[in-house]
């Protein structure tokens, strides 16, 4: 079997250091795994397959003979490093959202499009999309293909771990301050965290939304591959440290009956339906916490309308959210194009 020489850039960060172990914990084929991050990290290491691995400071010669790079810095390391990288020969697979809305850069979640994968060719680059738009797209998809879904409203409540390490040690200080007298400090978000939520993910735009709610329109589209699709979504922050949890409303063409709905999602790729009020069981962001599957539940008909159906999905954003499923998309690459 061909192994690869694979690249972490921002290795020691919340989703990088999670690359790392799926990486392991998926036997992805490497033969040779090379840590990227900045200066700060002069010293670190990392362990991989049972041994200790240097963190590289990145820069402009970091990807000679790497093949496969994934990438997440943040956007400006990516719109920085990632062409250089495509350059030297390497496919990146981004993390972040520097390419997602790139024509020539596919959008790829491996149980909806994986046939985009090969559109990698154009710039070398394959865009893994936001955390919260990836658990979404992995529940709409097989309903969409038998029902038509024409509208999407969604709430979001994400964790913190979407942010970085940094905004996991806001929390963590926060609660600790509050629960011992103490004064808190916002710095990550504009706020307090700790017993709060935040109706305010990355930055606000012109028409009053935030980036991260445009964020889940336009990539739903594009990797439904259906412009027709009207999505609106409100995108929380509350104090969880991992895994984001959605309520969803979805409209479709056809009626689909609640029992029908959790046929199809039964039988869904990377989906395991948890729904059984009577026993109090529904997706939890605690339960979802390491594991690799969107848990969807609290399946219900929307008696407002003609054509709807109500979901609460939940998924690891750091796994099927961000590195799961980056990796997912270089395991097809290197079965099927590498
Ligand atoms: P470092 O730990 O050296 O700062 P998170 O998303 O959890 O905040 O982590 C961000 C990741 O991106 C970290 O690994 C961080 O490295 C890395 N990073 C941030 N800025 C740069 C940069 N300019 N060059 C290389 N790596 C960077």
């Amino acid at each position: 079997m061909k192994e690869y020489h694979v690249a972490v850039v921002g290795a020691t960060g919340a989703v990088g250091n999670v690359m790392v172990k799926v990486l392991e914990q998926r036997n992805f084929p490497v033969r040779r795994l090379t840590l990227l991050a900045s200066e700060r990290s002069i010293g670190k290491t990392l362990e991989f397959k049972g041994e200790s691995l240097p963190v590289e400071v990145l820069n402009d010669g970091s990807f000679a003979g790497i093949d496969i790079g994934l990438f997440s810095a943040g956007g400006a390391v990516s719109q920085r490093y990632a062409p250089v990288a495509a350059a030297s020969g390497c496919v990146v697979i981004d993390n972040t959202s520097a390419f997602r809305m790139d024509p020539e850069v596919p959008l790829v979640v491996p149980e909806v499009n994986p046939e985009q994968i090969g559109m990698h060719r154009a710039k070398g680059i394959i865009a893994n999309p936001n955390c919260s738009t990836i658990q979404m797209v992995v529940v709409l998809k097989p309903i969409h293909d038998a029902a038509v879904i024409k509208r999407v409203i969604v709430s979001t409540y994400q964790s913190v771990s979407g942010t970085g390490k940094e905004a996991i040690e806001e929390l963590i200080l926060q609660t600790r301050a509050l629960l011992s007298g103490g004064k808190t400090e916002a710095k990550v978000y504009p706020h307090r965290i700790a017993f709060n939520c935040l109706p305010h993910i990355d930055v606000f735009l012109e028409n009053g939304y935030s980036k991260e709610e445009m964020k889940m329109i336009h990539e739903t589209r594009k990797i439904l591959n259906d412009q027709s699709i009207r999505v609106t979504a409100t995108t929380v922050r509350v104090p969880v440290f991992y895994g984001h949890s959605e309520s969803v409303n979805i409209e479709t063409e056809r009626k689909i009956t609640v029992e029908e709905t959790r046929e199809i999602l039964a039988r869904a790729p990377g989906v395991t339906v948890v729904d059984s009020i009577k026993e109090n069981k529904y997706p939890l962001p605690i339960d979802a916490e390491g594991k690799d599957d969107t848990f969807v539940g609290r399946i219900r008909e929307d008696e407002s309308i003609e054509n709807g159906i109500n979901m609460w999905i939940v998924s690891d954003n750091l796994r099927k959210g961000a590195a799961l499923n980056a990796v997912q998309i270089a395991e097809v690459l290197a079965r099927d194009y590498l």
